[in-house]
């Protein structure tokens, strides 16, 4: 197989009649794939179920003296509190226990700076002329969606190897205007990069114009390592402590992907400032979250240590399942030479650049032949890839030989996509 670049018109004429062909088969199928979405799969929500059976009697529901099956601790049983302190590396005084989803507390943080502001805010949000939200891309989508719901303007920055393109980042920080960054500093969604020593140093070291600029600093796959041996990760709130910015930064995480998805507990870690002022704010929506499935996973889960033992069991599932990816990519489209994807050992994505102005054709192509991607753009701020050309691969959810199926199919549109590119053809 030779790169495309390297083709004459008789020959990519002759590709194309051939992947036509290929897809045509596929297509007869009938085949019905989801590789849209990060969802544990099946076998992964099993190997975690004795969770189910650790709270039995009713005498195993107190920490303490305390009853989680009653109203109280708002900011989380202390025991949820100190094994998120544990796996952050934090104190548990920094850490706030949320119900079964960290978006919900990330949606929350954004709604009250727009009604009330934020510990260091002048006015809420909703009373500034115009409030600006960096967001690094490809990034998540739902970090945007929140951006946009509330009307905030999302300035795009590239996504590097490294992070964030921190040049960017530091001098947008400069107009008073920019409120806040996000991002996933491990195994990043959608690239699967980890941010680098100096990238995260220089985000403890920003000093931004706007006296509440906050980062999202949504650390969702800390502990998602599917290749080779955890590793430990800075503590951001020290960094930014260090730096003079104890109050510019809250963390997520959420025990989605390590027990059950939307069926967990989430975390938010920030100041003790920080918190403080988020459980006032709290207060007055909430007597308390569910502190009943807090006791059952730091009963089931216990520490760090041993989540990492259960995080080994999630990669025998995963590992498999994204050697599949990167050996059909590698054996179809590589030595084409017009994509390429990134190569990640921890997290649920795989980031993909298909050849320039082809990503929204090869999303329909797949949607026809029965397999379901994340949309075109949606890595993008407003759904808009500058380059059409951004896949976002979820290789979790269906069993290998499903996977098998639906990266075949993928090959095929992303090569079929890029022969009309090149032959100037109508979309068959
Ligand atoms: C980066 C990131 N943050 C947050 C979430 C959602 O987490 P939760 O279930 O805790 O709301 C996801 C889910 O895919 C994610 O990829």
């Amino acid at each position: 197989m030779a790169p495309y670049s390297c083709m004459t018109k008789p020959q990519l004429e002759a590709e194309y009649q051939k992947e036509l062909e290929a897809y045509a088969h596929w297509k007869a199928q009938g085949l019905n794939l989801n590789m849209a979405r990060g969802k544990p799969a099946k076998k992964q929500l099993d190997l975690v179920s004795d969770i189910l059976t650790t709270l039995q009697t009713p005498e195993d529901c107190f920490d303490g003296s305390i009853d989680a099956r009653n109203y109280g601790e708002l900011a989380g049983l202390p025991c949820a509190r100190a094994y998120w302190a544990d796996i952050l590396n934090c104190k548990p005084g920094q850490v706030f226990v949320g119900g079964a989803a960290s978006l919900n507390m990330m949606f929350d943080i954004v709604s009250r700076a727009y009604t009330h502001g934020l510990l260091h805010s002048d006015r809420p949000w909703c009373k500034e002329e115009t409030v600006k939200f960096l967001c690094p891309a490809p990034g998540y989508d739902r970090h945007f969606q929140i951006g946009e719901f509330y009307g905030a303007e999302l300035i795009y920055i590239p996504m590097t190897e490294t992070g964030p393109d921190m040049d960017m980042v530091e001098e947008y920080v400069k107009d008073p205007q920019v409120k806040m960054i996000w991002v996933v500093p491990k195994f990043s969604n959608p690239t699967g990069i980890t941010f680098s020593d100096e990238t995260i140093a220089r985000f403890a070291n920003l000093k931004p114009a706007a006296p509440d600029f906050s980062i999202i600093w949504d650390n969702a796959y800390s502990l998602h390592e599917f290749e080779g041996d955890y590793t430990p990760f800075p503590d951001i709130l020290t960094l930014c402590e260090k730096a003079g910015n104890p109050d510019m930064v809250f963390e997520f995480a959420s025990t989605s992907k390590i027990t059950f998805a939307g069926g967990g507990i989430s975390c938010m870690a920030a100041s003790e400032a920080n918190i403080e002022y988020f459980t006032g704010i709290f207060g007055v929506q909430m007597i308390s979250y569910d502190k009943v499935n807090q006791l059952r996973h730091v009963k089931y889960l216990q520490n760090k240590a041993h989540t990492l033992e259960i995080m080994k069991l999630h990669a025998s599932v995963m590992a498999p399942k994204f050697r599949v990816v990167a050996d059909y990519l590698n054996r179809e489209i590589r030595p084409l030479g017009f994509a390429s994807w990134t190569d990640p050992k921890g997290g649920y994505f795989v980031s993909l650049d298909a050849m320039p102005g082809t990503a929204k054709r090869v999303w329909t192509l797949c949607k026809e032949a029965g397999v379901t991607l994340t949309n075109a753009g949606a890595s993008f701020p407003y759904r808009f890839d500058p380059q059409d050309r951004n896949l976002r691969i979820a290789p979790s959810l269906p069993p290998v030989e499903e996977l098998e199926k639906a990266m075949g199919v993928l090959c095929v549109c992303l090569k079929l996509a890029a022969l009309e590119k090149l032959l100037g053809k109508d979309a068959i």
